[in-house]
């Protein structure tokens, strides 16, 4: 018996064959499965928790998940960030209960126990009386996390033993930079992050941003598609992509590219942002600053292992938060390149909220099917059955056409991006540290 407890390394390794195709559904709804992902996936690799503009200015914080670990993000003094578990060590309350604001300090609200902008213990009510001047404020402070940044992204990693950030992500930083390096301002995050639940696991939605551009052309979101056609455009030349790349990366990493359809992506986020991402200065300048490839990327769907999803094109950045295996709440904010016109900026908004939010029309369609995936698998038959997850795996090529980076690369429309994903998960389950985690393999899928 492995660490699972109901499972052994084996049988975990065994839950994604990538030779036969399958995979086991198990991993979306087993209790002890999900016990050990929070300590050995969310508790040890880098997790995002905003963006810096969430907080500009010293003493501004927003609460934050890393896993369903709560923390507190605080801009300090010298602009630096920190991040603390947000539990009060005296009897486990949360330090602070707002969302977002600006603090001086933060006092819980049980017994009174109070911190400064960094978390440390500066104040307890009654404390010559109640502990005699012996409690050593010092050692009370919560639990720090490390703190890095990439390009405004915010993330946080408990583990002393992770590598950088800058390691850890690799080569999904050559896609990021698709939406955070347009321009040389960078980008800025439209105020206020939308939040929801799904009664779903969390690895649907990491999955589906990661691979899955197989379900935009069906009745998930073709209606949303059609419904996008301006008036003067004729529908017949609006097609699902056929141009695009599905990518591997390596930890666990993944993404796809839609290429040179910019007919189709317009459906998305209108003409107007089309029109200014495709033409004019700010296309020009992606150029010079991305290269010609990555600047006429029409849209890039990609998962940020294990939890943080995007849409480069869209710019819609979402945070999966792990609620048990069967539900997860949804974060979600947009970003924008800080320097577009404010026109721009707001059409932007307009259309994530018409399409990636809480009541967005493609939202609603993903949502949906995961919703319902979840609960077919609480049939004990039903989580008996295995998956398909073949899809382009005969076709697929250490060499990419495009010259951009990553393992192995397939077609727009493939899972090579999603076997990535679930093996790297087979694989950090079962090492115990992250000696054992830098040891994985990672190679490209085809190659085997
Ligand atoms: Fe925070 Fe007692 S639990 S002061
Ligand atoms: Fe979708």
């Amino acid at each position: 018996v492995g660490a699972a407890g109901a499972y052994s390394d084996a049988q975990i390794l065994a839950m994604v064959d990538e030779k036969s195709g399958k995979f086991d559904p198990k991993i979306y709804v087993d209790e002890s499965l999900y016990r050990l992902e929070l300590e050995r996936i969310f508790a040890r690799t880098w997790v995002c928790m905003g963006h810096e503009s969430h907080i500009p200015n010293s003493g501004d914080f927003t609460t934050a998940y890393i896993g369903e670990d709560p923390v507190v993000v605080v801009r300090q003094k010298d602009a630096s960030i920190r991040v603390f578990l947000n539990q009060c060590q005296h009897r486990g309350m949360r330090i602070c209960r707002a969302d977002s604001g600006n603090a001086k300090a933060f006092t819980c609200t049980y017994h009174g126990w109070a911190y400064n902008q960094g978390g440390d213990l500066v104040s307890v009510p009654m404390e010559k009386e109640a502990f005699g001047g012996c409690l050593n404020k010092a050692e009370w402070g919560p639990k720090q996390a490390r703190v890095e940044t990439y390009k405004g992204l915010i993330f946080a990693n408990w583990d002393a033993d992770a590598p950088g950030l800058d390691e850890y992500l690799g080569d999904v930083k050559f896609y990021m930079d698709i939406m955070l390096d347009r321009c040389e301002a960078g980008t800025e995050a439209i105020p206020g992050i939308q939040k929801w639940v799904i009664p779903c696991n969390w690895k649907f939605a990491a999955e589906q941003f990661a691979s899955d551009a197989y379900h935009a052309g069906t009745t998930s979101h073709l209606s949303g598609i059609m419904a996008g056609v301006p008036e003067d455009v004729d529908i017949t030349q609006v097609a699902p992509p056929t141009d695009g790349l599905n990518v591997h990366l390596e930890n666990g990493h993944g993404c796809g590219l839609f290429l040179r359809n910019p007919m189709f992506y317009m459906t998305i986020v209108g003409p107007k942002v089309t029109e200014y991402l495709t033409t004019g200065p700010a296309y020009e300048e992606a150029v010079r600053r991305l290269g010609q490839g990555r600047a006429d990327v029409n849209l890039c769907h990609t998962n940020v292992f294990p939890n943080l999803s995007f849409l480069a094109g869209i710019n819609t950045v979402r945070m999966w938060q792990p609620r048990g295996p069967n539900e997860i709440e949804v974060w979600t904010f947009t970003l924008v390149d800080k320097t577009a016109p404010q026109e721009i900026k707001d059409e932007w908004r307009r259309h994530t909220s018409r399409t990636f939010s809480a009541g967005g029309v493609f939202e609603q369609d993903d949502g949906e099917n995961w919703c319902d995936i979840q609960q077919v698998l609480q049939g004990h038959v039903a989580q008996n059955q295995k998956f398909n997850i073949e899809m382009g795996s005969h076709t697929v090529t250490a060499d990419n056409p495009e010259g951009f980076p990553g393992l192995s690369f397939a077609y727009t429309y493939s899972e090579e991006s999603a076997r990535g994903m679930y093996r790297y998960w087979t694989q950090i389950m079962t090492a115990p540290d992250w000696d054992a985690i830098r040891r994985i393999e990672q190679q490209p899928l085809a190659a085997e």
